[in-house]
């Protein structure tokens, strides 16, 4: 019906590249296969109890089941800004520079929505968390794809970063207005330290750019690695805005609560935005959210925990099964360069055959963009035990690869 009615958006959306892998794990678990599953980032822990205890008394009020406040309650808000205080030594105010968002994603698209004109640039490195690239195709804007470069520990080559960077101020007409930064990194794990934020943010200035900096896996660090806030940065909270997750670090991904804080005049885009688009989340979940971040944090020491014998489980056990990987030092993903006997299939395909021949679901690493194809994103979501089962049958795969090849 109406075939000259298009949809402009719609078109300019790619297909979710999983999608492929994610058919293949649904039929294979209809036929009853027990696939071991490390596609998606979705913790499998449970919420800590004093926070599902604090949403359920909340949720007996009676004054807490109308419509809340789309920007956040105030108390919540102050949690935030208490929290950015506490880990960072970074004074924010709640009115001006904090937004509750229902979930970093939603934080993340309409921010670019309240921000972009038709055709403005933003420059993303690639790969990226997908919704990092496509937000700015749904708000009508385009995206400038920048290589990521790192070493064999996953630490961020900062002068090839900069170097490029600066290189496309120089070529892109229009010049960029926004850089998206996301460190720790999905997929890839990458880390930064503080340095790299001085730079980014004398560039800002320089170069006369807003950053948006993804901070959603803040918590899981290991080996001693802390990570940075931009805010950190003297001079940072004009040029840029950070969001933040509960869905990481305090299992709460289906609670749909994450915040960005920051430059106010970005702040305020996306208040009046999310105004326009929601009445807030429901208040329970945010006096829940408010007692997640005031609260005891040895809740995000076992959940990092978890992730950290996880992580090691799975290096060691891949690797002694012929698949060489290297430990990250954060996030609660692997980002394994695909072993050199299967490097000419790309990621779709030996994802595939992961699938198929090892009942083992990864993300291929295509689908976080072209830069990725080397590599596929294990994410740390199953138990120990599956961890070790996923190695032998790895084990026989790459054995028939090999024989095969
Ligand atoms: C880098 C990054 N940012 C944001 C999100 C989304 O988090 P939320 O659950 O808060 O929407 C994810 C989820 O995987 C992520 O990997």
């Amino acid at each position: 019906m109406f075939d000259e009615i298009r949809f402009n958006t719609i078109e300019r959306l790619p297909n979710y590249v999983f999608a492929e892998v994610n058919a293949i794990k649904l039929a294979a678990r209809r036929q009853g296969e027990d696939i071991i599953d490390f596609s998606m980032g979705n913790p499998d822990g449970r919420t800590p109890q004093h926070i599902i205890d604090k949403l359920a008394e909340s949720a007996q009020k009676d004054k807490t089941h109308g419509y809340s406040a789309s920007q956040g309650i105030y108390k919540l808000r102050l949690a935030i800004c208490n929290w950015y205080k506490r880990k960072y030594n970074v004074t924010l105010d709640p009115e001006t520079e904090a937004v509750v968002t229902l979930g970093s994603k939603e934080g993340f698209v309409h921010l670019v929505h309240a921000i972009i004109n038709p055709g403005d640039v933003a420059v993303v490195p690639d790969p990226a968390y997908p919704i990092h690239t496509q937000a700015f195709i749904i708000a009508g804007g385009n995206v400038h794809k920048m290589g990521l470069d790192f070493n064999d520990e996953f630490e961020l080559d900062e002068n090839r970063f900069f170097e490029k960077l600066q290189k496309t101020f120089q070529d892109s007409i229009p010049r960029p207005k926004y850089v998206v930064v996301n460190f720790p990194h999905n997929p890839t794990t990458v880390t930064v330290n503080k340095s790299f934020y001085e730079r980014l943010v004398a560039m800002a200035y320089k170069e006369r750019f807003y950053i948006i900096s993804d901070i959603a896996y803040a918590d899981l660090t290991y080996d001693g690695y802390k990570t940075p806030s931009i805010f950190e940065v003297e001079g940072a909270k004009d040029v840029a805005v950070e969001s933040y997750t509960l869905s990481k670090s305090y299992n709460m991904a289906g609670w749909r609560v994450g915040f960005v804080v920051g430059a106010p005049k970005l702040i305020a885009a996306l208040k009046k935005i999310k105004s326009w688009f929601d009445y807030g989340m429901f208040t329970p979940i945010q006096v829940a959210a408010t007692v997640a971040l005031d609260g005891p944090q040895d809740c995000v020491e076992e959940i990092k925990d978890t992730y950290k014998k996880r992580r090691d489980v799975l290096v060691e056990s891949f690797s002694n099964a012929g698949w060489k990987l290297k430990a990250p030092r954060s996030t609660m993903f692997v980002w394994a360069k695909i072993p050199p006997c299967a490097q000419h299939l790309g990621s779709m395909e030996f994802s595939k055959q992961l699938l198929t021949k090892a009942k083992v679901a990864v993300s291929p690493g295509i689908g976080f963009g072209e830069h990725g194809d080397k590599y596929v994103r294990i994410a740390l979501i199953e138990n120990e035990n599956r961890i070790r089962q996923a190695a032998r049958n790895i084990k026989k795969y790459l054995k028939q690869l090999e024989e095969t090849s």
